[in-house]
């Protein structure tokens, strides 16, 4: 064991130097890796529009990023798991339900999986789904309001990475679990992993109208590592598949014990006959215990609900529905072809990438052509589910997606390139050097029915020489790529924010005509909601002091508020009477220990100030809105928590 440990530990150290010194040519600035028809390429000039939408995941920074291709211009960040100063989302007393879950509030999280709704397996741009990996939830934003509509929590998962996939039509959204873990939670020795540990792989229902989110089932699987996972399509409809690493079950030094096994697995999970089965009465409920928040529109305000059990399935309860797929090599990324048919296991410590059939899995079951079984669950034989292998393509694949004509694109983070190939023949057609190593790649539908195949984005994990240098710290950098013609042209270079695991891009078509512009005022049902000037008032109630408030260029209304004493709570409670597209206004008080808000035209948002010292306060408005945004603020008095001032509130001395 030993002797294959080091040899093990020497070829890792071997890769690592592969990935810190292959590909230093960025610097190579005079070989003309630009010319200038690929500049016009990405040029989107003054005032024109871009032609597809790219949503970023943020990863440790918990949220997403919304940039423009070709331009690679960054339009928004949609705060989503983590506290969020620059709108006040996670501080502002309707929006800190958001970010509730089993263990309190978290205010923070690592978004990793980016996945825009379907209907037929085509990007439909209703929403868009992304997966919190550290306390694992799953988040969807209005893709009319840009906004972080729910998120769910999901229990008897840890490290939720196989996420946040979609069925065909969004039946769907799935979350598998990386760490297996005990079920239920329960204080036990962590050597006793094996055997003992599980891992749940959770179908997420959506609801067709309002996209809310349920869990419907949980599939307890053995304990392995649950990495990622796709959709079938087409003919596989009906099935998702998901790789596994650690099939050994280490429950330590998982880089060299997780990889003993010359193969691990693909885990076909045919969930139709799992929802049947659960239809009909089956699987067990069992106590559970995990947050679903609401945002609720209309209201502007959201709530959050603790659920109390989730539903579980056997996999062997259900003949016929889970079978595993054997493949090499601790295979990381689980991509389907957009006909269905191919399964790419993308093996990260293998130097050839397998793909399999749907078809050929389909005729080995029926043929029940089984190679033993884990804990119950059938093995296929490898040889009977192969369609191909993709030969010496690069070295440590990790994702694959496609153009929609007959291609596939897979990254190689330790080769450090974009390897194109074809669908059928197997043969590799053109690879690209990437600046460096790397992860993930998207292409706007890769990953459904219908791509979109004119750019490919790389996300590169590192990014080293390839910007000013700004401390030991830099943002990973993104790559364009023209992918219209035969061979693949790198077009151009671009600082993402956090670190964007995955992205999940649209035709602007599909979303720019429906962008909300502004809330209808009339519409505004939030409780403190405030619709025309004349309701403005301060109210107390015990230590509690509410401040209804409202907002127009360029004044508050009120402006001067006495009364207010030490002690007191202090909820302002603003609506934004603007009705124009783009005049936000904000809110900022001196000393509160949260955030300012950003409040949207039409929108209640509200923010709790607890003074802690007498006097006369100023708050202001944030955003420069008029040529009188410097004139926008106003005065607070702040009075001993013994003194009788009375509550009273004025605009313009009245
Ligand atoms: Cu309102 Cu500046």
């Amino acid at each position: 064991m030993k002797t294959c440990k080091f040899q093990l530990l020497s070829l890792f150290g071997a890769l690592m130097l592969l990935t810190s010194c292959g590909n230093n040519n960025g610097k190579n600035k005079s070989s003309g890796a630009l010319n200038s028809s690929n500049a016009e390429k990405v040029y989107v000039a003054p005032g024109e529009h871009d032609e597809f939408y790219a949503f970023l995941s943020g990863g440790y920074s918990g949220n997403v990023t919304v940039y423009g291709l070709p331009s690679g211009r960054m339009f928004k960040e949609i705060p989503v798991f983590s506290q969020f100063p620059t709108s006040g989302y996670g501080y502002s007393e309707e929006t800190k339900p958001m970010l509730e879950t089993s263990h309190g509030f978290v205010p923070w999280d690592d978004s990793h999986h980016p996945e825009i709704s379907l209907t037929n397996g085509e990007l439909d741009g209703r929403w868009l789904f992304i997966n919190g990996n550290n306390t694992p939830r799953i988040a969807r934003i209005s893709l009319t309001t840009f906004e972080t509509e729910e998120i769910i929590e999901v229990p008897n998962s840890a490290g939720n990475h196989s996420s946040s996939f979609l069925t065909e039509n969004s039946e769907y959204v799935v979350a598998g679990t990386r760490f297996s873990v005990p079920i239920p939670q329960r204080d036990m020795p962590i050597n006793e992993y094996k055997g003992n540990f599980q891992g749940a792989l959770s179908f997420i229902s959506v609801d067709p109208e309002h996209g809310h989110m349920d869990i419907k089932f949980q599939i307890i699987m053995p304990g392995f590592n649950y990495d990622l996972s796709h959709p079938g399509r087409g003919k596989s409809h009906g099935w998702f598949f998901f790789t596994t690493y650690n099939t050994e079950e280490a429950n330590s030094l998982q880089e060299v014990f997780a990889s003993q096994n010359d193969k691990d697995f693909i885990a076909a999970i045919n969930w139709k006959k799992v929802e049947e089965y659960v239809n009909n009465g089956g699987g067990t409920k069992v106590p559970a215990k995990y947050a679903h928040n609401v945002y609720d529109e209309s209201t502007h305000t959201a709530t959050s609900t603790m659920k109390k059990e989730v539903l579980t399935v056997n996999p062997l309860d259900v003949p016929g529905a889970v079978f595993f797929l054997p493949t090499p090599k601790s295979p990381h990324g689980c991509d389907v072809d957009p006909t269905g048919n191919y399964i790419i296991g993308n093996g990260k410590l293998s130097a050839d990438l397998t793909v399999h059939s749907f078809d050929n899995m389909i005729a080995a079951i029926e043929g029940e052509k089984f190679d033993g079984e884990a804990y119950g669950i059938p093995i296929l034989k490898f040889e009977d589910v192969l369609a191909g292998t993709v030969k010496s393509s690069g070295l440590g694949p990790l994702h694959t997606e496609f153009d929609g004509k007959g291609n596939a694109y897979t990254t190689f983070f330790i080769t450090s390139e974009v390897v194109k190939w074809k669908l059928g023949t197997w043969e590799v057609i053109d690879r690209k050097p990437t600046y460096y190593s790397v992860g993930h790649l998207m292409i706007p539908g890769g990953n459904s029915r219908k791509p979109f195949g004119k750019y490919l984005v790389a996300l590169n994990k590192i990014t080293k020489d390839r910007y000013l240098p700004v401390g030991p710290e830099t943002e990973h950098s993104a790559q364009l790529y023209d992918i219209s013609g035969e061979k693949m042209e790198l077009l151009s270079d671009f600082p993402t924010h956090g670190e964007p695991h995955y992205a999940a891009g649209i035709p602007t078509e599909l979303l720019a005509p429906k962008a909300k512009k502004i809330y209808r005022l009339d519409e505004n049902k939030h409780p403190y909601a405030v619709t025309s000037p004349d309701q403005a008032r301060v109210e107390r109630k015990g230590n509690e002091v509410h401040i209804y408030m409202s907002t127009i260029r360029s004044h508050f209304t009120p402006d001067n508020i006495e009364g207010v004493k030490v002690g007191d709570k202090v909820y302002f409670h603003i609506t934004n009477h603007e009705q124009d597209f783009d005049v936000p206004h904000g809110f900022a008080m001196i000393g509160q220990n949260s955030s300012e808000l950003l409040i949207m035209p039409g929108q209640t948002k509200s923010s709790l100030w607890e003074p802690k010292q007498v006097g006369v306060w100023p708050f202001y408005c944030t955003d420069f809105c008029s040529a009188l945004h410097q004139e926008m603020q106003g005065y607070v008095r702040v009075s001993p928590a013994k003194s009788n001032i009375e509550l009273s509130w004025s605009l313009g001395g009245d």
